[in-house]
């Protein structure tokens, strides 16, 4: 009885009471302190599952994790840390062949991950599947490490680590990875003015003349959706995308739509990274778009079929806009850097 009084309470002390059969429970209890996150006003409300609230031990926790090759020991990615792939300088991302390594910045607000939404819940959903599937974390290596098991109980009360709690861990690390004091940002909160072409260019993004828009909604440049922007007109292997979820023929072709924040820094561009440049993209989508049956209506324009046609001073205007976007300060914030 005693016990369940004391757990009961520990819990609401952000205690992850795990084994029963536990004699003491005050070594498993976290002694975190409650992080608050500062976010533009109007981004949405950043949703924290309350089994994880955010903490600062709990970020830090999540952070070392992310940039230690400790996590792939044993696994099938060795050698490797999460940020092998997805490098603060560029939003972390990183420029490869073959799939392109999509962005970490303001997951917080996703709900579907990965190109083809295979992943869909929280950041804690995503991350069990990273820590789990993808890099196979051998937990073993951490219990004996010398430092990982108390770092794990001050953060999470957690007395023996299990995979789920590196999941939570690296879910706070995401949420402290948000990105909103880009030009744009600075725009929007009455700051600093546009230059001309900059202001034509949100004109073309924010208008039918462009509508980038409708997919790529402010403020986070993303609706969270899926689409077919016409990149191809026949589909197989992984360019079925969003397809090999739901089975759905209206989801054929079918993919994320990515942030655009940071947007200059994350080239080769498009789930296969078919552009080199914002150039090559704003290309396409003034005249590249190509049919197919699940070709997203948004894409076709009346009386125009499927052009845009923008004149050489919009595509720049267009482009100096997607600049706006960049965060210098989230790139290169040394508290998002390594901590090794
Ligand atoms: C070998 C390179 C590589 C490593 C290492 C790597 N990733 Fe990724 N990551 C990728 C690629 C490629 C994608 C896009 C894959 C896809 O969508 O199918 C991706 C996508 C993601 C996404 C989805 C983002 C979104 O917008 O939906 C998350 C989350 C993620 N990675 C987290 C992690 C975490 C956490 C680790 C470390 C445990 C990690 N990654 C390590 C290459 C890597
Ligand atoms: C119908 C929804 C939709 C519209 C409209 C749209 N996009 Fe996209 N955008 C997407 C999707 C989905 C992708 C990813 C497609 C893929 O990789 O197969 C994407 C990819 C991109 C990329 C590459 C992102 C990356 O990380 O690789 C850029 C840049 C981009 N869009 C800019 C724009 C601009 C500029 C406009 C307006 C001219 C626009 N988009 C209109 C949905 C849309």
């Amino acid at each position: 009885m005693r016990r369940s009084i004391a757990c009961l309470l520990a819990v609401t002390l952000l205690t992850a009471c795990r084994r029963d059969n536990m004699e003491e429970l005050s070594p498993c209890v976290a002694s975190a302190t409650p992080l608050q996150l500062d976010i533009p006003s109007y981004f949405p409300p950043m949703v924290i599952p309350a089994g994880n609230p955010l903490t600062v031990e709990g970020v830090a926790l999540g952070r070392r994790l992310y940039y230690d090759t400790l996590l792939s020991r044993n696994g099938p990615l060795q050698g490797l840390a999460c940020a092998s792939c997805h490098d603060q300088a560029r939003s972390f991302s990183v420029s490869t062949s073959g799939t392109s390594v999509l962005p970490h910045v303001n997951l917080a607000w996703s709900t579907h991950f990965l190109w083809n939404g295979k992943v869909s819940g929280a950041l804690e959903d995503i991350m069990r599947f990273e820590v789990e599937e993808f890099f196979q974390v051998d937990v073993s290596v951490l219990r004996a490490h010398p430092e990982y098991p108390e770092l794990f109980r001050k953060a999470l009360g957690t007395c023996e680590i299990v995979p789920g709690d590196v999941a939570k861990a690296l879910a706070q690390w995401f949420r402290r990875m948000a990105s909103g004091r880009s030009k744009f940002d600075r725009y929007m909160m009455n700051q600093e003015v546009l230059t001309l072409s900059e202001q034509l260019g949100a004109m073309v993004f924010l208008t039918e003349a462009g509508d980038c828009f409708h997919c790529h909604a402010i403020p986070l440049m993303t609706d969270n959706a899926f689409h077919n922007i016409g990149l191809d007109s026949a589909f197989s292997g992984f360019d079925v995308g969003r397809f090999a979820v739901t089975g759905a023929p209206m989801d054929m072709g079918a993919f994320k739509t990515p942030t655009l924040r940071n947007i200059a820094l994350t080239a080769p561009y498009m789930h296969d990274g078919r552009f080199q440049t914002l150039e090559e993209v704003i290309d396409f989508y003034s005249g590249g778009v190509r049919h197919s049956p699940s070709l997203d209506p948004i894409m076709t324009k009346p009386g125009t079929g499927i052009t845009l046609g923008l004149t050489p001073q919009q595509k720049s205007d267009l482009i100096a806009f997607l600049h706006t976007l960049t965060d210098d300060e989230f790139v290169t914030d040394p508290e998002l850097g390594s901590p090794f």
